[in-house]
C-alpha cells in the first residue's frame, strides 16, 4: 500500500473526481454493447449516483487519496436496516496493492449493525474474495442479453406507467420492496428516475424500473406480477433494441423464463453476496446502484 495514502469520507466536492475513478475502475468490465453513447449523459447520472449517496449515507461513502488525487471510491447505504454496497473500485493504476481493501473497510464497518447485507459483485477475483472473507455467502447468478424477439411479448400486459407523486404507486413500490429484500427503495426511486429512467407499476403487486426496455430493478410479491413487469419493461424496448437483464439469482427462474421466450441468451454473472436477513431476494431483480 503507498506510504501516502488517506482513507476519509467522500465530500460533496469530491463528487466529479470519484465518479472519473469509479468510471476508470468499472469501464472495463461494461460490455462494449451496454457502453451508454453519450459520455456527457453519462457522467451527468454517474455523478447524480455519487451525488446522491453522499447526500443520504455520509458515513457509508468513502475514498482513498494517494499523492493528494482520489484512486478509490466505495460507496454503502442503508435502507431500514439493510446494508448494500453500491459501489466499489480502484483506479486500475493501483490495483494489488490493498488500496480497495482499506477503502472497503469503513463502507463495510457502517453496516455493522444491520441485520443484512446485500452486494452484487462484478467477477474480479479481489472483489469476489474481499467480500467471501468479510462475511458474506455467495450466490450465484446469471445475466440474459440480446437483441429483442418481439413476436415472444403477450398481449394483454396489465403493467402500466408509474408515478412517484401518487401515493397508491409509492406505496405498491415500497411493499414490493419489503417483501423482496426487507427494505423499501423508496429513498432511491426518484434518484433512479432522475438519471432517465421509467417506472412501471402493476398496482399493489410489484413494480420495476427500466432504461430503453432494460430493467434496472423490478420487486414483486409474486411471480405472476413480476413476469407481467418484466414483459412490460421489454416490451417498452426500442425496436432492434439490444437488451438485458442482470443479476438473476437462484429462485427467479420466472425471469429466466420470460427472457429465453424472447430469445434472449443466458451467460454468467455476478455474483451476489448477502448476509443476514435480506428476505427471499425473489421475485427480484436488484438494482446495480440501490440494490
Ligand atoms: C475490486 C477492486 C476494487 C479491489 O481493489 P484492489 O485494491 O485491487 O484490491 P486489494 O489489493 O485490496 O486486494 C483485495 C484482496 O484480493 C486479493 N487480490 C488482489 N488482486 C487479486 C487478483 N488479481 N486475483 C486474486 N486475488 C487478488 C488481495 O490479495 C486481497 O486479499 P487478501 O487481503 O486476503 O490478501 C479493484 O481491483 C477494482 O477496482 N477492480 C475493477 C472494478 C471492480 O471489479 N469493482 C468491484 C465491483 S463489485
Amino acid at each position: 500500500m503507498p506510504d501516502e495514502l488517506v482513507i476519509r469520507q467522500l465530500l460533496p466536492a469530491d463528487v466529479d473526481a470519484a465518479e472519473a475513478v469509479g468510471w476508470a475502475a468499472l469501464s472495463p468490465l461494461w460490455p462494449d454493447d451496454f457502453r451508454p453513447a453519450d459520455d456527457d449523459v453519462r457522467r451527468a447520472r454517474a455523478r447524480l449516483r455519487v451525488g446522491h449517496l453522499q447526500q443520504t449515507d455520509p458515513g457509508g461513502c468513502w475514498v482513498a487519496e494517494a499523492g493528494g488525487e482520489i484512486v478509490a471510491i466505495a460507496l454503502a447505504l442503508i435502507r431500514e436496516g439493510v446494508w448494500g454496497f453500491s459501489l466499489f473500485g480502484v483506479h486500475p493504476e493501483h490495483h494489488g496493492r490493498g488500496i480497495g481493501s482499506a477503502v472497503y473497510a469503513p463502507a463495510l464497518a457502517y453496516g455493522k449493525d444491520c441485520r443484512g447485507g446485500i452486494i452484487l459483485s462484478s467477477e474480479h477475483p479481489a472483489a469476489m474474495r474481499r467480500y467471501a472473507t468479510s462475511g458474506f455467502s455467495l450466490r450465484p447468478c446469471v445475466s440474459t442479453a440480446g437483441m429483442l424477439e418481439r413476436r415472444g411479448l403477450p398481449a394483454g400486459l396489465q403493467s402500466r406507467p408509474g408515478d412517484l407523486l401518487d401515493e397508491e404507486d409509492r406505496a405498491t413500490c415500497a411493499a414490493a420492496s419489503r417483501f423482496v429484500r426487507g427494505a423499501s427503495h423508496e429513498q432511491d426511486l426518484e434518484a433512479c428516475l432522475a438519471a432517465g429512467r421509467d417506472l412501471l407499476v402493476l398496482p399493489g403487486r410489484g413494480f420495476a424500473i427500466h432504461q430503453d426496455g432494460s430493467p434496472s430493478l423490478l420487486a414483486a410479491l409474486d411471480e405472476e406480477a413480476a413476469t407481467d413487469l418484466l414483459w412490460s419493461v421489454f416490451a417498452a424496448a426500442p425496436a432492434g433494441a439490444t437488451v438485458h437483464a442482470d443479476f438473476i439469482t437462484a429462485g427467479n427462474d420466472w425471469a429466466i423464463d420470460v427472457s429465453l421466450r424472447c430469445r434472449l441468451a443466458l451467460s454468467a454473472d455476478g455474483p451476489v453476496f448477502v448476509r443476514g436477513d435480506v428476505g427471499p431476494m425473489a421475485p427480484y431483480l436488484p438494482s446495480g446502484a440501490y440494490l
